[in-house]
């Protein structure tokens, strides 16, 4: 496997991996299983092996537990990581109950992630979103308030609007913007990923495969008990068109010799410098596949037919992304 490279995450910002482990479902976060704990922390492991610096967690994943991993992971080897945290959204029994970002919240949230994690400090720290509930400027002015005190290094945010993000970046300098991005969900493409550009802040890019349905292994229609069952975008005829879209997909990724999971992240990779795809992986044999899609190079005319099949809304029906 060749050693991932490393890139300023926005302006001048730290360096970090250009591809990242996302450690969400390692853990239940909606009171499903819980991934092989011992598989789980060789994954990271040997991803800081091989040069995957940026870990991604939530102190809501798994109520602790994914930070708890994360923590044991790194122990001995702090430097080699980047901790990415969010924090805010409130589950319960695998529901989603809504966010908690009052100021006095987030400070208890940060004492229990520094003791779950083993850490005196939390490399990235961010709101997994942002509602009405609490002024802006009280959310990213407390962890202002956290940097100035040591306890965390850059300021992250997390599925938000243009308009909040240029709020936020007002407040105090954003250095990452977290946010969904595949060939299936490209609206940000008209006004977040330019701000965000503008600004200089990187982009941590997740769900690069659409839950799925990039990877080619869909077939309609899915079982009535799948849980992507909930989102009209993998329901009934659309999920038959959107499936006819991911053929293109297919047939491109036979022809170079990848599969069409691996043709998405890369897809993704390939969107600019200061872009990072953000990978689930829960498993170490995902790791040699997912760190080749580094070296996937598309030509022009690739690159033309998979922004023509894949144009902003050519994908139909909603996710949980709700763009
Ligand atoms: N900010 C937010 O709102 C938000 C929301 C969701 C997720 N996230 C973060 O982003 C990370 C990634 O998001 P995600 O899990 O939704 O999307 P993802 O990276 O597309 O992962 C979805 C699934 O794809 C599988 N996978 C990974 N590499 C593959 C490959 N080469 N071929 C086929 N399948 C592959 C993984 O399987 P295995 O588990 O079997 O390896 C995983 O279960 C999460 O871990 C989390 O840290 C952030």
């Amino acid at each position: 496997m060749t050693t991932v490279k490393k890139i300023a995450l926005g302006n001048n910002g730290p360096l970090v991996s250009k591809l990242g482990l996302g450690c969400m479902r390692m853990s239940s976060v909606w009171g499903g299983a819980t991934n092989d704990e011992n598989e789980s922390i060789a994954t990271i492991q040997m991803a800081l092996d091989n040069g995957i610096n940026f870990l991604n967690t939530g102190d809501f994943y798994g109520a602790g537990h994914n930070e708890l991993l994360v923590g044991k992971a790194i122990k001995g080897r702090r430097d080699d990581a980047f901790i990415s945290v969010k924090f805010g959204a409130i589950f319960y029994g695998g529901q989603w109950l809504g966010l908690d970002l009052r100021p006095i919240a987030i400070k208890n949230f940060i004492n229990y992630s520094l003791v779950r994690l083993g850490v005196d400090v939390i490399d990235l720290y961010q709101p997994c979103r942002l509602d009405n509930s609490v002024p802006v400027e009280d959310v990213i002015g407390t962890v202002a308030d956290l940097i100035k005190e040591g306890k965390v290094r850059h300021l992250g945010v997390s599925e938000i609007t243009a308009a909040q993000l240029r709020k936020a970046h007002s407040v105090h300098p954003v250095t990452a913007l977290e946010i969904g991005y595949s060939l299936a969900d490209r609206q940000i493409e008209s006004d977040l990923l330019p701000t965000a550009k503008e600004l200089g802040i990187g982009v941590v890019a997740f769900a690069n495969t659409a839950e799925g349905l990039l990877t080619g292994d869909m077939k309609a229609p899915l079982p009535a008990n799948d849980y992507h069952t909930h989102f009209s975008r993998f329901q009934g005829d659309n999920l038959v068109k959107n499936l006819e879209k991911v053929d293109v997909l297919k047939q491109m990724a036979k022809d170079k010799g990848y599969t069409p999971a691996q043709l998405a992240i890369a897809w993704v990779n390939a969107q600019g410098e200061h872009i990072m795809p953000l990978v689930s992986m829960s498993r170490r044999s995902r790791l040699p596949e997912n760190i080749q899609t580094m070296d996937i190079v598309f030509t022009p005319e690739e690159m033309s037919k998979l922004n023509e099949q894949f144009a902003p809304g050519a994908i139909v029906g909603s996710t949980y992304l709700q763009r």
